[in-house]
């Protein structure tokens, strides 16, 4: 099929899912729920499954790779919710294609498969966001506000987690083979990404990690602690972790240390010296991933495809993410604090 990418947008984005599982779900429900956007196919390994989602999101049209898909259907973009060994390929055969892309965390397997991709994304013209999640969130975009604002002084440190608590995941999720990597990759991520956000997307300078295999007898890791030092001089100290025995709160959360103030989230408020809590939301949270995460995340991405704007979080933010975790891992191997280029 012959595609530029943008110059053939009708009033509706034509979209299509590879993966019909738990993401994909929340992703098409995400797309229903967009002005203008058509849900027009689904790629899944198992017909049956994919048969499924196709009625459950009215989708005429069903395939089993992504490149009977791209063959067949005229689509605008894709998003990737597959198993992470796939996320590359089928990303960048949609973006040689022409067809937007948005790929869930981890971007990919490692930071070099992450590098092609925002390379095939820069070659095509087509756009590449990656799914992470929490920079949608209100809580969160509230708190980088008011980092942005200087309330905290200068950030010195900062705390989080991304952790399971008495479960973890199975299947391929636990095959280094199909996921690449354990709790690190699949929820520490989620903490990095967010603290990264925080505090204004800062680049690495370098990273120590004691990462370990300890709940229940994987071939990754269920268990991590990771030190980063970004540049500006603000240090990170971040869990990742399934089936722990404790979590200090929901799944993830991220402190900020400043010179004037503390914030955190989920509790969501700021402390200023010798100052009350300011709450700036009210709390306890009901959900702590709402469907309307996946909304907003869903939303902005079908904006930047109607502005043709780089998306953020897009591919170097994946990309960057991908290298501290390909450094956490050598850490944790090596001993060493590694060096983040
Ligand atoms: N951001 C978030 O909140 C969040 C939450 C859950 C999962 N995720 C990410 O989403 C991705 C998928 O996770 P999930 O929980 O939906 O997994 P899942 O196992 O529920 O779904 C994956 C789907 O891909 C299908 N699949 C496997 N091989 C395929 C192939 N070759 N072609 C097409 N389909 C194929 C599987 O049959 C399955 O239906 C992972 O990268 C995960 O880290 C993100």
């Amino acid at each position: 099929m012959n595609r530029s990418p943008n110059n053939r947008l009708s009033t509706k984005v034509k979209i299509a899912f590879a993966g019909a599982g738990y993401i994909c779900n929340i992703h098409a429900q995400a797309a229903k729920a967009q002005k203008d956007v058509e849900l027009v196919a689904v790629v899944e390994k198992f017909p049956d499954k994919g048969q499924a989602f196709a009625q459950k999101f009215r989708i005429k049209d069903q395939f089993e790779t992504v490149e009977q898909m791209l063959n067949a259907c005229d689509v605008d973009a894709l998003v990737v919710g597959t198993p992470n060994y796939l996320h590359a390929p089928q990303t960048i055969a949609a973006l040689n294609a022409s067809v937007h892309v948005m790929v869930e965390k981890p971007m990919a397997m490692n930071s070099r498969e992450a590098y092609q991709m925002l390379d095939a994304s820069q070659k095509s013209g087509a756009l590449l966001m990656v799914a992470h999640c929490w920079r949608f969130d209100p809580e969160v975009l509230w708190l980088r506000e008011q980092a942005k604002s200087g309330r905290f002084g200068k950030i010195i440190r900062t705390k989080g987690y991304g952790v399971h608590k008495l479960w973890g995941p199975s299947g391929w999720f636990t095959q280094r083979k199909f996921a690449g990597g354990g709790a690190m990759a699949d929820v520490g991520i989620h903490a990095l990404d967010t603290v990264r956000f925080l505090i204004g997307d800062p680049q690495a300078e370098s990273v120590y990690a004691r990462i370990s295999t300890n709940y229940i007898p994987n071939d990754v890791d269920d268990t991590g602690i990771l030190i980063v030092n970004w540049e500006g001089g603000v240090v990170s100290y971040i869990e990742s972790g399934w089936w722990q025995p404790h979590t200090d709160g929901p799944e993830a959360a991220t402190q900020l240390y400043g010179t004037t103030a503390f914030g955190q989230l989920f509790p969501t408020y700021v402390q200023e010296q010798n100052q009350k809590d300011d709450p700036g939301f009210a709390y306890p949270r009901k959900e702590h991933c709402p469907q309307s995460l996946y909304d907003d995340q869903m939303s902005y991405f079908i904006q930047c495809i109607r502005a043709n704007q780089l998306p953020s979080p897009g591919a170097i933010e994946g990309w960057i993410n991908m290298k501290i975790v390909d450094a956490a891992y050598q850490s944790s191997e090596t001993g060493e604090v590694i060096k983040v280029r």
